[in-house]
Order: structure tokens, then sequence, then C-alpha cells
């Protein structure tokens, strides 16, 4: 912890009360690095407002200082983006005390939840009232609402619900000088002007503090019929993702792409995994439909897995039995980042590019690491509905993990480069942060880049919001 200056010590704490503010060390070390353990960062303090009164009063004074404010959710970043720098003249915002779900409104479809509800809490809240909030995703557990809103979060249920943008009918957002913006609306239909609130969503704080939301919620899905299902390559997945989007009426919620090393590396890493199927195949699939009554839903699988199996596109498959095996083929596919970094060394590419692509966008990256990269195995797994790969590369045990490090950053340019050759995008569904800075000015478009800096300028023209991340401190 560095020295602070006492007053704004002094008057942060008068704000936000003796327990509102850490500085100990101890008390702080789990704020100032990231779940990658990419970034060690350093802080004046952490500060843990209970209230938007309090976030309203320590921005302004934070602005009026020009002190440099991180907002913090669930710490569950991949790309640093919720992490202080260095200097330790920043501090950090988390917003885990404002966590009341503040109203569900069964009729309306909507609810609405403050910054620091973990997500899991949301889906709970809306379940309660016979409803569905459909964002979903492996930290679900820890993550927090405020963390999905300003990274726009993915997951494993895009292909049927949107990403985090999608489900958001309103906001409440402090400004860098505390200002509130108040737009908590339960509308779906409101075209008055410019849709401010967009902007927030995906700024990773650098606009300005979410502190609550409206959401949209859903009508619960009742039944579900989900399948692993071992395929001979990765045009197999999108030919087998387009015939069950038609023959289920776009009933497909998730369709998620393994390879398999990564069930290799789940059943050699976690507890109580086993392959479900009997032999291997180079690759499967995650795949789920639901809905809202049981119907015909299975059938429907159980039909369109045997015309493909027929015709070569589907090698094998498990069907769920029941929630119980549901929940173990989700809590593999789930774990396959935690089993590969236990495995070791890595390197994480969040890629997407259009659906149709992907099988060639894979031949040709696979290829460029199989000729650069000996010592590597390339673990590629996720929403393959979506476009969106995690195009990642795992040391292989006989390497020597420096020299496989070394290479990261070669890696990683040669990955992205053939990504914007096809049009696609470098971070999908995790964010710039501080990770990606680089690769934003790299490959956004110029003008593109004019208007994000113009935009930071406008709403935090002291540059005091999460500095550094996203663009560049100017
Ligand atoms: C996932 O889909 O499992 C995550 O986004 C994490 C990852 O990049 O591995
Ligand atoms: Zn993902």
């Amino acid at each position: 912890m560095s020295p602070a200056a006492p007053e704004l010590l002094a008057g942060l704490r008068e704000i936000l009360g003796a327990d509102g503010i850490l500085t100990a060390d101890a008390d702080c070390a789990r704020y100032l690095s990231d779940h990658r353990r990419l970034y060690q960062g350093r802080a004046r303090a952490v500060l843990r407002p209970r209230t938007v009164a309090e976030v309203v009063r320590l921005l302004a004074l934070c602005n009026a200082q020009r002190v440099g404010v991180v907002p913090q959710g669930g710490n569950t970043s991949y790309c640093g983006g919720a992490t202080p720098d260095e200097s330790g003249q920043q501090v950090v915002l988390s917003l885990e005390r404002l966590n009341r779900i503040r109203s569900v409104d069964a009729a309306n479809y909507s609810l609405i939840a403050e910054a620091g509800c973990v997500l899991a809490q949301v889906q709970r809240a809306a379940a309660d009232a016979q409803r569905f909030f459909p964002l979903s995703l492996g930290s679900e557990g820890s993550c927090q609402i405020g963390g999905n809103l300003s990274t726009n979060a993915g997951g494993t249920a895009v292909l049927r619900y949107g990403m985090m943008r999608e489900l958001v009918l309103g906001l409440e957002v402090v400004l860098a000088d505390g200002r509130v913006l108040e737009s908590l609306s339960a509308l779906r239909k409101d075209n008055t002007g410019y849709d401010i609130k967009s902007l927030f969503l995906g700024a990773e704080g650098t606009l300005g503090v979410i502190t609550a939301a409206s959401l949209k919620l859903f009508a619960a899905p009742r039944a579900h019929a989900t399948a692993l299902v071992a395929i001979p390559d990765v045009q197999a997945a999108v030919t087998l993702l387009g015939q069950l989007r038609e023959v289920s009426g776009d009933a497909v919620t998730s369709f998620e792409l393994m390879p398999r090393v990564a069930i290799e590396l789940a059943v050699r890493h976690l507890e109580g995994v086993s392959d479900p199927l009997a032999r291997p195949y180079p690759w499967y699939v995650l795949c789920e439909l639901s809905a809202a009554r049981a119907a015909a839903l299975g059938g429907v699988l159980e039909e369109a897995l045997a015309a493909a199996l027929g015709a070569g596109t589907v090698l094998d498959a498990a069907l769920a039995r029941s929630e119980r095996e549901r929940a173990a083929l989700w809590h593999l596919r789930e774990h396959i980042p935690e089993a590969q970094r236990r495995e070791g060394a890595g390197f994480k590419h969040d890629i997407a590019v259009p659906v149709a692509a992907l099988p060639q966008f894979v031949a040709r990256a696979g290829a460029w690491l199989d000729a650069h990269v000996p010592d590597g195995r390339l673990v590629a797994y996720g929403h393959v509905g979506d476009g969106n790969l995690h195009f990642n590369v795992s040391a292989r045990p006989d390497a020597v993990r420096t020299e496989f490090l070394a290479r990261a950053e070669d890696v990683r340019r040669a990955i992205h480069d053939l990504v914007h050759e096809f049009g696609g995008s470098v971070s999908a569904e995790h964010g710039i942060g501080r990770l990606k800075v680089g690769e934003l000015e790299r490959y956004a478009a110029p003008l593109e880049l004019e208007l994000m800096r113009a935009v930071k300028r406008a709403f935090d023209p002291h540059g005091i919001m999460n500095p550094g991340k996203v663009l560049r401190q100017e």
C-alpha cells in the first residue's frame, strides 16, 4: 500500500465510514491482482460503498483531486480490466456491497439489480418470480452484474439470448464528476435520441460507474435436451448447428465446441470428470435445446442426431438422460479453463470470426501453430454458435516453459493478424482491459479510435475513470 495524501483518505473515510475503506496490505491484497495473475497492482485504498450516494460523493472527491478510480466487481476479468496499475496512486472502487435486487417486475419481465449483485443472485431472483435471466458463464457464482455490464459479457447462451448488451433495458450510472445518469427504464421501446446508456456497456468502467441496471427477463425454460456429440471436424459443427437450428425452430440455446485434448485435460485434472463417450473422437460439441414446455424437444434432438450420424456429420453422441447427467456435461465444459490452467503454461486468445468461416480459420491458424509452436497443443474451445472460440494453446508436457512462454507475443500476433484478415474480433467476449490496449490500437479503424477517444474526453475530461484500460491514457 502506498502512502496516501492524508486529506484524501480522511475525506474518503468521512464519506464511507471506517468499514467502507481498506488500506491495510492484508485487507487490500485480493483486490490488487487479477484472476489470471497477469498483473500485480498497488492502490492508495480500496473503497467499498454501500449506497449510490456514497459513490456520488467519492467520485466527486476523486475527480476534484484527479485520483484514478478503478471500478471492480467480482474480479474475474481475463484482461486485467479491474486491477489498479503499479503506481500506487489509484483507488479501487469495489461495488461488492452495492448488492441489492431493488425490484422484480414479473409482469413486465424485468428486474432492477445493483452492480454488486453476483450473477447467480440475479438468476435466482428471476427464478423466484417464475422468470429467467439467461446470462450464463463459468464464473456466475462470483462475477458481478456490474462487471458483466461493463465488459458486455457473453457466455454459453448468447446464441439464443444475445450478449449482456441485449439484456439491458436501462442503467443508473455515476459519472466521473459525481453526477448521476438516471436511466433505469423498464421500456422495450424508446427511440428518443442517442442511446447514451449503451456507451457504458463494454466500456469497462472508463466512462463512469454503473451502479444499477434494469434487466430483461424471459419465460423460464422448463425443458432441456442436451447432448455431447462427437464430430469429425469443425465443418461438421457448423453444418450440425445449421441443421439443429432449422429442425428445432431455433430452440438451440447453446452450442459449444471442444477438441479431444480439452476432454483429456478435463479428465486428467478435474475430480469426478470422466469421458462421456466410450471411444476418443477428434472434436465434440455440447449442444442444448430448450423450451418452455417439454413438448418433443428430446425427440427433435435425437432424430436430428440420428440423421447426422447417417450422413457422417456426427460420429457418436451421449444424450443427457437426467438433470444429473446434464449437469455433468456442463461441469465438464465449464471447467475446461480450469483444467487448462492446471495443465501448466498456456496462451489465451478470445477470438470471433463469422460462423461459416470457422473451419477455414481453425485450419489455417492450426497449421501455423503446427509449424511454429511444435511444443504447444491447440486447445480451441468455446461458443461456436457465436463464431467465438477460445483459441488457446497449452504447452506440451515436455516443453521448456521459458522457451514456450517467450513466444507468446509472436503467437498472439500471428493469430490476431489472421483473425483480422477473416474480418473477425480479437476480443469477442472478454474485453480489452489492460491486456489488449495495443491490440485495439492495431486493429480498430483509425476513425473508430478517434471517436472512442472523443467519447472518453466528453465523459471523463480529467481521465480519472479506470485510467489506461481500453484506451491508452492521454
Ligand atoms: C469460457 O468460455 O470458458 C471462458 O470465456 C473462459 C476462457 O477463455 O477460457
Ligand atoms: Zn467464453
